[in-house]
């Protein structure tokens, strides 16, 4: 028995198996159920009680040496060369995912109509680039109104000899649009980008966004204008906001006024963002001219309606504290970065 052992004693000494494969092999060749040890095993029964003693110790020790070899083999195998993906740390929370954030003036348009959807107004929309009646003509302003000039207005240049095409200079010109194609009742805000030949700087841009807002029925009057605009200020920046209406005039409207809300920063105590009056101007609104009805084909005697307009830069101004226009429209993230929302 002693003469069978020790070749394979050798053999176990030298292994070194290359991979898990060749481990496998020698642990069934040598400790398998029907391996090589259980043989020896099978045959030390058989030996006489004399050779039991000095074999027995033999085999014993012949065993653990396959065994231990075994085991030592497994765990450098286990451990062995590992791949990448193996030396990371599997259970480290990842890199976050660089989330946009919306643009301030989305933010509050979203904001605006949201606070319109809830008193039933619908969303309207239209081109960008207009004609002189929709955008001038239709709402009354007279031949000669200064709107109209090259100062404030880009005409667009067509090889069709119409030389009336223009960027809309106020989304207005959807509220004509809409009473031309619809009937009575109207209840709409028209959210929309506008522009106006003006010199870029801090305070002017030569395009900026607007909301107007339309209401025509049977009976609307002024009073529902300022409670319509009394209810919207409070939604939006506040139970206790003040306003207060000073008379104005635009073509389009008659009477008209602008809407003045207490200072959102200094609560009315005066501050540099309202020229220390503790007010703001925010918007411009009136009940619509009887022409302008008449231009839409609306039968002025049994209608009336409000409109109002306001420019989101300024609402998003006296929100956020924006001092310089420029930044809604450079795109630079560390601006953006700041109105970071909860996406969903
Ligand atoms: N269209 C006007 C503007 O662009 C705003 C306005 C709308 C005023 C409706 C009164 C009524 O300034």
């Amino acid at each position: 028995m002693q003469e069978k052992i020790d070749p394979y004693t050798a053999e176990i000494n030298a292994f070194s198996p290359a991979n898990a494969d060749e481990l496998e092999t020698f642990r069934i060749k040598f400790l398998g159920t029907k391996g090589l040890i259980k043989d020896l095993f099978e045959e030390f029964k058989t030996v006489g009680p004399e050779e039991k003693r000095i074999f027995g110790k033999v085999l014993n020790q012949f065993k653990q040496l396959a065994e231990a070899k075994y085991t030592e083999l497994k765990e450098t195998i286990d451990s062995g060369p590992k791949t990448q993906d193996q030396d990371k740390d599997l259970t480290l929370p990842g890199d976050g995912l660089n989330l946009g954030s919306r643009h301030p003036l989305t933010l509050v348009r979203n904001e605006i109509i949201d606070i319109y959807k809830r008193l039933g107004f619908v969303v309207a929309e239209g081109p960008e680039i207009e004609d002189d009646w929709h955008n001038f003509s239709a709402l009354n302003f007279p031949e000669e109104h200064p709107a109209r000039d090259m100062q404030d207005t880009f005409f667009i240049k067509k090889n069709s000899g119409q030389d009336d095409i223009a960027l809309r200079t106020h989304t207005s010109s959807v509220q004509v649009r809409m009473m031309e194609m619809g009937k009575p009742p109207f209840r709409a805000i028209m959210p929309g980008r506008v522009y106006r030949n003006e010199a870029i700087s801090a305070r002017a841009h030569c395009f900026f966004h607007q909301v107007e807002g339309l209401y025509v029925d049977e009976n609307v009057s002024f009073a529902d204008l300022k409670q319509t605009l009394y209810h919207f200020v409070q939604e939006l920046y506040g139970e206790g906001t003040k306003v207060r209406f000073r008379p104005s005039y635009f073509p389009f409207t008659e009477p008209s006024a602008e809407m003045d809300i207490s200072c959102t920063i200094c609560k009315g105590a005066g501050c540099n963002m309202c020229k220390y009056t503790g007010w703001v101007e925010i918007l411009g609104c009136g009940m619509v001219d009887p022409n302008v009805l008449e231009n839409c084909g609306i039968d002025s005697k049994k209608f009336t309606g409000f409109a109002f307009g306001m420019g989101i830069e300024r609402i998003a101004n006296l929100k956020y504290v924006i001092r310089d226009l420029r930044l809604f429209s450079e795109n630079d993230v560390r601006f953006l970065k700041q109105f970071q929302t909860e996406i969903i």
